[in-house]
């Protein structure tokens, strides 16, 4: 993608009277619907406490080694209530080789927000781009299962902490042809997509499950492909919550005129919206007012939840060289920064964003089926737990080894009729309906005395209820 700038002239930065600046925990209790208030009767003097005033919540891109740069996280922490790590949770980064997670960086950004009361939009979980190498080499039902076990542990990971995870990012083709991306991911079958939500359904259910992807942002035929895979989703039960819209926006994509149109349609198919990577290259006013004009959409459309930055200071952004952000290098207040405020205590406490409606039965409590071997004897014995909702669920097995160590194990579980496994991981099935028996893989054949390992499979229909059964081999 192009971009070039500038638009606008530079101006200094315009200083509100009076402004009164509190620090820390100010965007903890922004969250929560406190408001830090400036010299103007009823204004808020930061971007979390305007954002709340209507019941959103402003957001930044953060990238965990700047955390100790003081200045960063002191922007970070007194404006933003919303936090995504930039590169942090993404697959290369959190299983850089296949079965081996890795969080200490993602672990550091949302230890960092938990304690300044910020939430957290997971980003991303399944994306063409920046995947492990292990993954760039994998194709077929080899890569969906390595996809189903990478969302099930990552999302498993944080369950309970994110407000919205980036599901699926960038899966549509740029241009008029309004056909999905090739892609690794694509190739192995056109229901990767719902498979990755359903996955991340059962992992955490209690996040927002969004499609995230750029050039969405006005009506155009890639955004209508998005739009008719929600309609789809919806009809068919598909777990879907939201829709984000990157909005990197600059001369090549400048702001379309038909924003808040797009972002209401969406709206209107019963998921929220957000703005997930706002960044708009350029300066001074011209720059100042396009923020101010992605602010009051967001604002306008009932279900636009809140609004991200991918950034902080024009430093930190990816396309530095378009100071496309909020803070200058120096960490100070923009005209774009000035506008943005200005536009959310303009719309006072009179639009909170409606509640979304979960799109499907939640999961029922996980059903644990009891082992089926003593603890304490020989061969093996096997837990499922069960996600289910209408029409499908994932099981997790849990097998353990006896008082012997286990070179090979298998086990066998009874669908109800009507059930059938469209994907397994971490084993192999053998039949996908009736009485299904899974084996190890090579990598998870051994498991020392007492130990124990987990596969899983995904299915439609009801999941099994009854025991399962456990062979050493
Ligand atoms: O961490 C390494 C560093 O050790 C190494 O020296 C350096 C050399 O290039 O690379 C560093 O990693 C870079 C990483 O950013 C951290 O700075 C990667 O090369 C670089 O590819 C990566 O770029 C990120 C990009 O996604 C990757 O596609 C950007 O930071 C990040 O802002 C950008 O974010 C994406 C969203 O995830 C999805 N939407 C578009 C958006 C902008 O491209």
């Amino acid at each position: 993608m192009q971009h070039q700038n500038p638009r606008g002239s530079g101006r200094p930065t315009p200083r509100r009277p009076l402004r009164l600046a509190l620090a820390g925990a100010t965007a903890g209790l922004a969250a929560f619907g406190a408001v830090a208030v400036s010299g103007t009767a009823g204004a808020a003097s930061t971007l979390g406490a305007s954002a709340a005033a209507s019941g959103r919540y402003y957001g930044a891109a953060v990238a965990a080694y700047k955390l100790s740069d003081s200045v960063y996280s002191g922007i970070l922490d007194r404006e933003f209530t919303m936090v995504t790590p930039e590169n942090e949770m993404k697959w290369d980064a959190t299983e850089p080789s296949q079965g081996s997670f890795s969080y200490g960086s993602a672990d550091q950004i949302v230890n960092h927000a938990v304690a300044a009361g910020q939430r957290i939009r997971g980003h991303a979980l399944a994306w063409h781009s920046q995947q492990p190498g292990w993954a760039q080499n994998l194709s077929g039902s080899a890569l969906r299962q390595a996809m189903v076990n990478h969302i099930t542990n990552v999302a498993g990971h944080y369950r309970g902490k994110i407000y919205a995870w980036d599901v699926v990012n960038e899966a549509f083709a740029d241009g008029s042809s309004g056909a999905r991306r090739d892609s690794n991911l694509q190739r192995t079958g056109n229901d990767w997509i719902e498979v990755a939500f359903r996955t991340a359904r059962a992992a955490d259910p209690n996040a927002k499950l969004c499609y995230n992807d750029y050039n969405t942002d006005g009506v155009n035929a890639k955004s209508t492909a998005v739009y008719n895979m929600v309609v789809d989703f919806k009809a068919r039960g598909v777990p879907i919550d939201c829709v984000g819209f990157q909005s990197h926006l600059n001369s090549a994509s400048p702001l379309p005129g038909d924003y808040q149109a797009n972002l209401q349609r969406f709206a209107n198919l019963g998921v929220e919206v957000q703005i997930t990577e706002l960044d708009i290259a350029g300066s001074g006013t011209a720059q100042a007012n396009d923020f101010a004009a992605v602010t009051r959409a967001c604002l306008a459309v009932a279900r636009c939840a809140g609004i991200t930055v991918w950034g902080i200071r024009d430093t930190d952004s990816w396309r530095a060289s378009s100071t496309p952000l909020l803070f200058d290098g120096n960490g100070n207040k923009k005209a774009a920064y000035t506008a943005v405020l200005d536009a959310l205590n303009a719309a006072g406490p009179t639009t909170p964003p409606t509640t979304t409606p979960p799109t499907t039965t939640p999961p029922t409590t996980p059903p644990t089926t009891p082992p089926t071997t003593p603890p304490g004897g020989a061969g093996c014995s096997a837990s499922v737990s069960l996600n289910q909702w209408n029409g499908g669920f994932v099981a997790t097995v849990r097998v353990t080894a006896g008082s012997s160590a286990l070179s090979g194990w298998a086990v066998s579980l009874a669908l109800p009729s009507g059930a059938s496994v469209v994907n397994t991981w971490n084993a192999q099935a053998s039949g996908s309906s009736g009485t299904v028996r899974f084996s190890n893989v090579s990598y998870n054949g051994s498991v020392g005395a007492g130990g124990s390992t987990e596969f899983g499979f995904q299915g439609t229909g009801t999941g099994p209820s009854g025991s399962a059964t456990c062979s050493a081999s």
